[in-house]
């Protein structure tokens, strides 16, 4: 694990990183939105060791990483308008783009798919490393496959030490969860994965858009578009549950479940804000931010599940977060790390 700070130490230790990139190597490296595991996207033998170093199932393709708008042209054979406004408006940023595939981008890189997802991220290292790499970079989060995806250099440690030969590491990241997912392959296009960059910031760029019926579904009919969706995700090792409705009676029902599993000699955590930790009887009570502060309840969700894993949690209960930018994206992640399992009061 290396640390990039500024200067030009930093720069020696990305040319290391990208040199292995080049001999077809493993590489973690920080982005804005959840640290990378990255390959050379053109390089079919390096994709196959993404899979196996996460334990990721070979049909969910990977995100290929640019640092240059010109290089859209170099992964994806057709730019439609839309695409070129879209990087205009949020590139570097955290929304990907899916787009017909290039001939270059081999199948090991697309999940066998002809479209190819997109992006530029928004991190000056990430950007340095990607250019000095030479290559468009395929990466999906750097977690080990079904655990919360890593927003530190450390996270990519505890699950993949040993397995890949290289972290750059950046400090916490900004966002904290992933990338917005949009197809632009269907007439009118899809939001796969909510993110960031929320369905009207890309509306104002493009017009309307759809929001894909399968995103949020626990209903496997319901088959979302991006193969990634349909597992289960971001897991922590605790069984979670999200408690819904007014303050109050959320923490009430917190407290009585809590109580609960405390008689059963369970280890019970609960995920609860600045304004109500105090208010929590849990084994351990994490503060995830203030309510009003939904910036920082996305950089922190991820860490948080990983502290209840290490302290040793049975079971989690977790306030809901309906906050008015970022909260579908929250929720999205959060939902999915409780396997939908709710309540609402
Ligand atoms: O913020 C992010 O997007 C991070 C950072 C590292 O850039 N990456 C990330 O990658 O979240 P990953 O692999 O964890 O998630 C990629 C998602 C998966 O759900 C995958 O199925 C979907 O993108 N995906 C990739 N290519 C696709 C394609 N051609 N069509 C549909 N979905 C695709
Ligand atoms: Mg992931």
């Amino acid at each position: 694990m290396r640390k990039i700070e500024s200067g030009r130490d930093c720069r020696k230790i990305i040319k290391e990183a990208a040199d292995l990139i080049r001999s077809g190597e493993l590489v973690a490296f920080p982005t804005e939105t959840v640290y990378g595991l990255g390959a050379d996207a053109n390089n079919p033998a390096a994709a196959r060791k993404i899979y196996a170093a996460k334990g990721r199932p070979s049909d969910n393709p990977l995100i290929v990483h640019i640092a240059d708008i010109a290089d859209f042209a170099h992964v994806a054979s057709k730019i439609p308008k839309e695409a070129e406004m879209l990087a205009k408006a949020f590139w570097p940023g955290p929304l990907t783009m899916i787009l017909e595939k290039g001939d270059k981008v081999p199948d090991q890189t697309t999940g066998g798919l002809g479209t190819v997802a997109v992006r530029m991220p928004d991190h000056p290292a990430a950007l340095a490393f990607i250019r000095e790499c030479g290559c468009p970079v395929a990466a999906p989060s750097a977690n080990a496959s079904g655990r919360p995806s890593p927003t530190l250099a450390v996270h990519v440690k505890e699950d993949l030490d040993g397995r890949i030969p290289f972290i750059l590491d950046g400090g916490e990241v900004g966002i904290g969860i992933e990338s917005t997912i949009l197809d632009l392959t269907e007439d009118v296009p899809v939001i796969l994965r909510p993110g960031f960059i929320t369905k009207e910031m890309i509306e104002r760029v493009i017009g309307q858009v759809r929001t894909d019926p399968g995103m949020n579904a626990d209903d496997p009919a319901a088959r979302p578009k991006a193969p990634g969706m349909k597992y289960r995700h971001y897991a922590p090792k605790a069984d979670l549950t999200v408690v819904r409705g007014n303050r109050e009676a959320v923490v009430e029902k917190i407290n009585q479940l809590t109580r609960e599993m405390q008689a059963k000699g369970k280890f019970a955590g609960v995920i609860g804000t600045d304004e109500t930790a105090g208010e929590y009887c849990g084994d351990l009570v994490l503060s995830i931010g203030s309510r009003e502060d939904e910036d920082t309840i996305a950089r922190r969700l991820y860490r948080i599940l990983r502290e209840f894993d290490e302290a040793g949690a049975d079971v989690i209960y977790s306030e809901s977060f309906q906050t008015p930018r970022m909260g579908q994206a929250i929720m999205n992640r959060l939902l999915k790390a409780a396997g939908y399992r709710t309540i609402a009061v």
